[in-house]
C-alpha cells in the first residue's frame, strides 16, 4: 500500500510490508520445525504444511493439545515477539514511537476451511486500550475469505449503533456492511494489516481450500493508558528508547 502512513492516519488501518523479511521467515520456519517434531510429520514441505494443514486431518483433541503447546513455545521465548516486531519495525515505530509494550501471549490462529469457530463482528477496544494497534500478520497468502474484513474509522463510527443490540436484523445489516465496505485486498505473506483496536472487524468463515494461519499481535506505546488488559498482566516491555533507558537507569540508581 502506497502512502500507508497517510492511509492509517485517515482510516485507522493500513496494509504494511515487512522491511525485514528474514526475521519473519525465521518465525515461520521455527513454527514449521516445531510442528513437524510435535506432530511427527514426514516428507511435508513448508508450503504444504501451512496451506494444506487441514489435509492432515488431525482430530480435535490432538489439535487442541498441539495448539496449546505451540502457543506456549511461541510465548515463552521472547525472541519470537522481537522477530515479528522487527519484521515490521519501521512502520510500527512510525505509529507507536520507540517505547513499545506487547501482549504477553503470542497467539497464532489456525483456521481450517469450513471451521465455524470464529468471532462475530466486534472491536477489541475499549476493553483493550484505545491507544493500541493490532498487527494481523498472516503466515500464508490471504485472499477472499482467507482474509480479514474491517470497517475504517468513519464507517465504524457510523455503524456502532448496530453493535451490541440483540436485534438479529442489526447483526445482519452490520455483516452486510462489513462485506460490502470492509473487504481487504489479498494480503501476501510478507505483508500485514495494522489496525486501531477500536475498529469493527471480523474474520470470515474460510471457504477457500487452504488453511489460514495468522498472528494477532497487540502492541501499544509503553507510556500510553491501558484498557482492562493491563500492563504486566497482559502486556510486557518489548523495547525502550535510548532516552527511556537513561530515565530508568536514573531511577534505579537514584542519583
Ligand atoms: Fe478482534
Amino acid at each position: 500500500m502506497k502512502n500507508w502512513n497517510k492511509h492509517f492516519d485517515e482510516k485507522a488501518f493500513a496494509v504494511i510490508k515487512a522491511d525485514d523479511f528474514i526475521s519473519l521467515k525465521y518465525v515461520k520456519k521455527e513454527i514449521y520445525n516445531f510442528s513437524v517434531r510435535e506432530l511427527n510429520l514426514k516428507n511435508i514441505n513448508m508450503y504444504k504444511f501451512f496451506n494444506s494443514f487441514h489435509e492432515l486431518n488431525i482430530d480435535n483433541l490432538k489439535l487442541n493439545q498441539y495448539r496449546l503447546k505451540l502457543i506456549n513455545f511461541l510465548t515463552k521465548k521472547k525472541i519470537f515477539k522481537k522477530k515479528l516486531y522487527k519484521s515490521f519495525e519501521k512502520s510500527i515505530s512510525k505509529i507507536l514511537g520507540e517505547d513499545i509494550a506487547v501482549q504477553k501471549s503470542l497467539n497464532v490462529v489456525i483456521h481450517q476451511p469450513r471451521n465455524l469457530d470464529f468471532s462475530p463482528i466486534h472491536r477489541d477496544g475499549p476493553e483493550n486500550s484505545p491507544y493500541e494497534i493490532v498487527l494481523w500478520l498472516p503466515l500464508t497468502d490471504c485472499y477472499k475469505t482467507k482474509s480479514i474484513y474491517l470497517l475504517n474509522k468513519t464507517l465504524t463510527e457510523n455503524n456502532l449503533k448496530y453493535l451490541d443490540t440483540k436485534k438479529k436484523s442489526h447483526q445482519i445489516l452490520l455483516n452486510k456492511k462489513l462485506k460490502k465496505y470492509g473487504k481487504l485486498p489479498k494480503i501476501k505473506f510478507g505483508e500485514a494489516v495494522v489496525f486501531w483496536s477500536c475498529l469493527l472487524h471480523s474474520v470470515p468463515e474460510n471457504i477457500e481450500n487452504e488453511t489460514r494461519w495468522t498472528f494477532n499481535l497487540r502492541l501499544k506505546n509503553l507510556f500510553t493508558p491501558y484498557g482492562k488488559k493491563g500492563f504486566l498482566d497482559y502486556f510486557e516491555i518489548l523495547k525502550t528508547s535510548g532516552l527511556s533507558n537513561f530515565g530508568i537507569d536514573f531511577e534505579k540508581k537514584n542519583y
